[in-house]
């Protein structure tokens, strides 16, 4: 058996699944970059059928990656598998990843097919996608509910009909590791030429057991996982990969396998998904949360101290922490602005683009005396102005806060060329200042989340807010960071507006 674990990560297909997780095409990109940077050996860059904005980043991602294989997600009919196809065609190594469901109350109450109809659409959509790569994924969706001699009539259809991996996910999270485990290694040893492809695994986390699951799964012969960053996903979310990454490292005695990414990658990684997404990291996740390697106890301290390993299992350096690391300030030039972006991976696509987050750096610089990388991170990320779909832009606001006083905001936007002016009460600074856009905006949405991180510590840190809202059943999240939290709420419910005004219809490939 492969001693090489392959690392399929979903974050951009089934992570933006997530409620208000819809990323723009910019924010893609990135985050498709930096998953080359972190070695991952699969990008699912979407699902291309979704609506054309979607085929359209994929095509864009799949342009643009040159050391990972970029994949496109397509249900079992022919619309999805051209249009995946088409999208995946500029890759330099490009996947098609079919699907269809085969438990009995998929195929009978939501396909309305009979199971011979399934067998056929997935050998047909299989054989479909070779037309256009080689490299074709299929997936038995709700395989947990699956019966299994029919799950091995299809995997067995499948690979006579070309496909190289074979993926057996645990759609709804209902699986526990001892008969994960155990149905992989059934499959692998009852589906005929199971030696000739690659069995992966796909867990949701709806028990709390993806990354076990997943992982017992490998102890059984799987040599991919379909994972994410931070665990994002549908629902209680996908497995997450920094845990499976660093569980088979850690523990390749038991996994006796590893993989190819460079885990001093996986923080930053982790930074960037949870910033554009809105998500944040729960303190006291494994790996990348922000207490996962601090010893509160004296005990721990004071053995860490005299020896390192009496407390830990890994260090925090070799999975990316580099905590608050003073990167550049005041005097800093545009070329050391450059260079430490490019070292952090971050690539603005026009000199114009640089200028422009050059000078907020300066204007940053002004208002904080230290600029650590994750002000660089913010600051970028907060370039609106990057994003030809941004609509509406902040001026200026004002805000008078006083003790006795109802707060009032007095705000200047730019709405695409033209500039508007509103002001209104509230029962605080952010709240006259998000009514008082609201105003003007008119976008008859309801905020759903309002929160606020500081970016860095000390009180001129920035503070990272996430805005989420909701119109006509649609999410979705803004971000802003600023010095000012008020400034920083204006900002991110600007960004989010952008988003609600800028959305298109897309399909659900499981709905
Ligand atoms: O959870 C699932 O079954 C999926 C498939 C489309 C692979 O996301
Ligand atoms: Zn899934």
């Amino acid at each position: 058996m492969s001693d090489r674990l392959i690392i399929f990560d979903t974050t951009l297909r089934d992570g933006e699944q997530s409620p208000g997780a819809a990323m723009t095409k910019d924010e893609k990109i990135r985050i498709a970059r930096q998953l080359e940077r972190l070695g991952v050996d699969v990008i699912e860059a979407g699902f291309a059928a979704a609506s054309p904005g979607d085929a359209d980043a994929i095509k864009a991602i799949a342009g643009v990656i040159k050391n990972s294989t970029v994949c496109s997600l397509a249900r079992a009919n022919e619309r999805d598998v051209r249009a995946a196809g088409e999208a995946v065609k500029p890759a330099a190594s490009g996947r098609i990843h079919t699907f269809i469901a085969t438990s009995p109350i998929h195929m009978e109450k939501k396909l309305r097919m009979q199971p011979d109809q399934v067998v056929e659409a997935a050998v047909k959509a299989v054989k479909m996608a070779l037309e256009y790569t080689d490299n074709v994924e299929f997936s038995a969706e709700d395989a947990v509910r699956s019966e299994m001699d029919f799950l091995c009539r299809v995997f067995e259809a499948v690979i006579q009909a070309g496909a190289k991996t074979l993926n057996v996910p645990d759609t709804v999270g209902y699986s526990i590791p001892a008969l994960w485990g155990e149905r992989i290694r059934q499959l692998i040893e009852r589906v005929p030429n199971s030696d000739k492809v690659v069995w992966s695994t796909h867990c949701h986390n709806d028990l709390g057991m993806a990354v076990a699951n997943s992982l017992a799964a490998v102890m059984n012969g799987a040599r991919q996982v379909e994972c994410t960053i931070n665990g994002l996903g549908e629902r209680a979310g996908n497995a997450s990969l920094e845990e499976i990454v660093m569980a088979v490292k850690t523990r390749r005695d038991v996994f006796g396998c590893d993989s190819r990414i460079d885990t001093t990658q996986i923080v930053p990684t982790s930074r960037l998904v949870s910033q554009i997404t809105g998500y944040p990291v729960q303190p006291n996740k494994a790996i990348v949360g922000a207490n996962a390697f601090s010893h509160e106890s004296g005990i721990h301290q004071d053995g860490v101290l005299k020896h390192r390993e009496t407390y830990e299992i890994m260090r925090a350096e070799d999975v990316g922490w580099s905590h608050n690391k003073l990167t550049l300030g005041k005097l800093s030039g545009r070329n050391a602005f450059r260079t430490r972006l490019q070292e952090l991976g971050i690539v603005l696509e026009s000199e114009e683009a640089l200028n422009a987050a050059f000078a907020r750096f300066k204007e940053l610089a002004d208002k904080k005396r230290e600029i650590f990388d994750e002000d660089l991170q913010a600051l970028v990320a907060n370039e609106s102005g990057l994003d030809a779909c941004d609509r509406f832009k902040l001026v200026s606001l004002k805000v008078c806060s006083e003790t006795g006083e109802t707060p009032h905001a007095f705000v200047v936007l730019s709405d695409g060329g033209g500039e508007i002016r509103a002001d209104e009460f509230g029962g605080g600074p952010v709240d006259a200042s998000f009514r008082a856009i609201e105003k003007r905006v008119e976008s008859g949405s309801t905020l759903l989340l309002y929160s606020v991180n500081n970016i860095t510590t000390g009180t001129d840190a920035q503070g990272e807010v996430t805005v989420r809202l909701a119109r006509n059943g649609r999410i979705v999240n803004g971000q802003g960071a600023d010095t000012d939290i008020v400034i920083a709420s204006a900002k991110a419910y600007l960004n989010a507006l952008n988003k609600l005004f800028g959305a298109e219809e897309r399909a659900h490939p499981q709905v």
